[in-house]
């Protein structure tokens, strides 16, 4: 028996959502159990990217959270109200949720949460945090055995964008905001990118799950990157740094707490720091290297050490692939009632997949020769190679070895088995006297 859903919303991460849900080949047979009852929308009459059948596209979207026949409520319209009000009546009507609504959860999740664990149903929220990553998951369920004491994140795709075209081309902030808003990752309102807020609301996200407190969003320290100028940017790089926008949650150890000096009882347990601000980060910290819209989230714990997360953080495709996981989660767990194991921890092998042979597979390649100091050799290797079409990308002879010059080819992208042929055939040459060296590159 199929799962059926309500989508609420249809813009830049429903239509990721649906286009993902509707070309299920190649995915989790499991997608195909799924079907899209209903999709509700602002202005039905607006043309979409996807074509939906007749019917199912409406702006009467109370009347999707409370239809008798929907499973699980996917609300991905964004803002406070209405979108609170409805996730709240479809918990109510027994609705499993999943949303990608992080000022929401961070503002109400406690409500939402409440409401939700007392009507025995879940609040799926992978697509909050990271865009595409998964990490809320991974922190619930595979770290949640570690004592997490940091979480260091590049969390805002919009932010990272625009600091990495400042500094990588110099543009200006509003032209390369003006260009992630239309790449659909700033928010509906970019203030929030911009100020901090997005990453703020994520941050106290991921510091709820990771330390099992609530947040108080209104405690979180928050400056966004307007104030971030070239010529910041030009004095962290001479300074060896980049600048990021990073969101950081952290345990107080109990010598560096501000509240253990005071006399009045802690209020949360643990004690954090949690803020949101630009800050200059060593060109060689594993962050510094995060650009564009991705997203990178460092988590350090205890056993585990450290652990980066890294992916797009935002757009349409990466979020959907979040957003459908959720759904995908929710329908095992459905299905797990009816059948005795959850198909998510199942390993399907029944069946083996097709490898390649290595001589068909294809890569580039760097090749290092040792060869007699005689004119015409580099000409020959040239013409080996292109008669079993294997392609250079660079050939060089810099140096000696005693009498024998040594000559480096790296390829283009070839199946290793020409090269091999290639190879076999350059090793009669009088001139060649070894080759030292095969490697593949990347
Ligand atoms: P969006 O492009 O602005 O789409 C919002 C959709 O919701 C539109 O289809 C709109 O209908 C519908 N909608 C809004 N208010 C409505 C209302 N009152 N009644 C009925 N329909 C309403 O937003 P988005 O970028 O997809 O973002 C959606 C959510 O995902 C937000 O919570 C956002 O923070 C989150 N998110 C976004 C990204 C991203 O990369 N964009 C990534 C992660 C999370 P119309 O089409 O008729 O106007
Ligand atoms: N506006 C958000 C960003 C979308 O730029 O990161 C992803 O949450």
């Amino acid at each position: 028996m199929g799962v059926k859903i309500g989508i609420l919303g249809l813009g830049t991460v429903g239509t990721g959502t649906v286009q993902l849900l509707l070309s299920s080949a190649g995915r989790h047979p499991m997608l195909k159990e799924i079907e899209i009852l209903k999709v509700g929308v602002r202005s039905p009459e607006k043309s979409r990217e996807v074509e939906l059948p007749f019917g199912i596209v409406t702006s009467d979207i109370e009347s999707i959270v409370t239809h008798p026949e929907i499973d699980i409520i996917v609300e991905v319209m964004g803002g406070i109200e209405p979108a609170r009000e409805l996730i709240l009546k479809a918990i109510e009507n027994g609705k499993h949720i999943v949303t990608a609504n992080k000022a929401l959860i961070s503002r109400y999740g406690d409500e939402i949460f409440s409401a939700a664990n007392k009507a025995g149903v879940y609040v799926m929220l992978e697509a909050a945090v990271g865009g595409g990553i998964p990490v809320v998951q991974p922190l619930k369920q595979s770290l949640s055995v570690n004592r997490i004491n940091t979480i260091t994140g590049i969390v805002n795709g919009t932010t990272n964008y625009i600091l990495t075209r400042m500094q990588t081309e110099g543009s200006s902030f509003e032209d390369v905001l003006a260009d992630a808003q239309q790449l659909g990752y700033a928010e509906a309102d970019p203030t929030a990118d911009v100020e901090g807020l997005d990453a703020a609301d994520k941050i106290s996200i991921l510091a709820s799950i990771s330390f099992g407190g609530r947040i108080n969003l209104k405690e979180v320290y928050c400056e966004g990157i307007r104030q971030v100028s070239q010529t910041d940017i030009a004095y962290a790089e001479k300074l060896g740094f980049v600048i990021k926008l990073l969101a950081i949650a952290k345990r107080n150890t109990p010598s560096s707490s501000p509240l253990s000096h005071s006399p009045l009882p802690t209020p949360y347990s643990p004690s954090l720091s949690v803020r949101v601000h630009p800050t200059l980060v060593p060109v060689n910290h594993p962050l510094a290297s995060i650009n564009g819209v991705f997203n990178a989230i460092l988590v350090e714990g205890e056993p585990l050490g450290q652990v980066m997360f890294f992916g797009p953080g935002a757009g349409a495709g990466a979020t959907a692939s979040a957003v459908s996981s959720d759904i995908l989660n929710l329908v095992a767990l459905l299905k797990a009632s009816t059948t005795s194991l959850n198909p998510l921890l199942t390993c399907a092998h029944q069946d083996y997949c097709q490898i390649s042979p290595i001589e068909e597979q294809i890569t580039r390649f760097y090749a290092r020769f040792l060869t007699k100091d005689q004119p015409g050799v580099i000409g020959k290797l040239g013409t080996c190679f292109g008669k079993y079409g294997v392609s250079l990308e660079s050939i060089v002879q810099k140096g000696f070895q005693g009498e024998l010059a040594e000559i480096v080819v790296v390829t283009h992208d070839v199946t290793e088995g020409n090269v091999r042929k290639a190879l076999a055939e350059i090793r009669t040459f009088d001139a060649i006297d070894s080759i030292p060296s095969l490697l593949r590159v990347l």
